[in-house]
């Protein structure tokens, strides 16, 4: 198995890891060369190289992104690390699509998904993801996770309507039956403004 994850302390004064560290440092190691995987959100493409390297060689990335400019920044991103064009799929479509969109082989074989909430980071922030089809595609994407498949969830309660989108991510989370799931949640609780939350969901054998 690959080494892609990094110490995990995140700087030399030893504080702890940000919100999208932790669902690195949650899913470093659960993958295997050959694995698949889905990016539901690719941005500008940290995550989806992330899985890419952790797959390869052999595996299978199916990464979302609504912004055709994101999916472009991604791509360089993957050509610039070296990865095989053919190892991940850039899909130009919402993640609320995916049951639609991915081959009916990939449904309950994916190992790991992960969904980074809010908006391109260096855009106009006019384009963020929605309650309305993020909760559709979390709940989509929980049937497409293989058993024993982990889940992460990145939110930003700060960021405009990200604070009723948080509220829907941890209603869907508190609806889940414990004997299909095991979810967590970690986040920052001595800070007034609303920092970035990591949820981990973990579906069972
Ligand atoms: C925080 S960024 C993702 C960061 C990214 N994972 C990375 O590693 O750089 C959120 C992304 O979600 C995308 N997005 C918004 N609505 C979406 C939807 N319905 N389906 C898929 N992607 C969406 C935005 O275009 C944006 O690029």
């Amino acid at each position: 198995m690959k080494d892609t994850a990094q110490p995990l302390i995140s700087s030399p004064e030893g504080d702890l890891p940000s919100a999208v560290r932790w669902a690195h440092l949650l899913i470093h190691g659960r993958l295997r060369p050959g694995d698949w995987a889905l990016d539901a959100t690719a941005g500008n493409g940290h995550d989806t190289l992330f899985l890419a390297q952790s797959v390869s060689p052999g595996g299978r990335v199916f990464a979302f992104d609504v912004q055709a400019a994101a999916l472009a920044q991604t791509r360089a991103r993957l050509v610039a690390a070296g990865i095989d064009e053919h190892a991940v799929e850039l899909l130009n479509c919402g993640h609320e699509t995916l049951a639609d969109v991915l081959p009916p082989d990939a449904r309950g074989r994916v190992q790991v998904i992960m969904f980074n909430l809010g908006w391109l980071p260096g855009s106009d922030k006019s384009v963020i993801t929605e309650t309305s089809r993020t909760l559709p595609a979390i709940r989509a994407a929980l049937e497409w996770l293989a058993p024993g498949g982990l889940m992460t969830v990145v939110v930003y309660p700060g960021h405009e309507g990200g604070a009723d989108e948080a509220l829907g991510v941890a209603g869907l989370a508190g609806g889940l039956s414990p004997r299909a799931f095991e979810v967590q949640h970690i986040r920052l609780v001595n800070r007034p403004a609303c920092p970035p939350e990591c949820w981990a969901f973990w579906k069972r054998h």
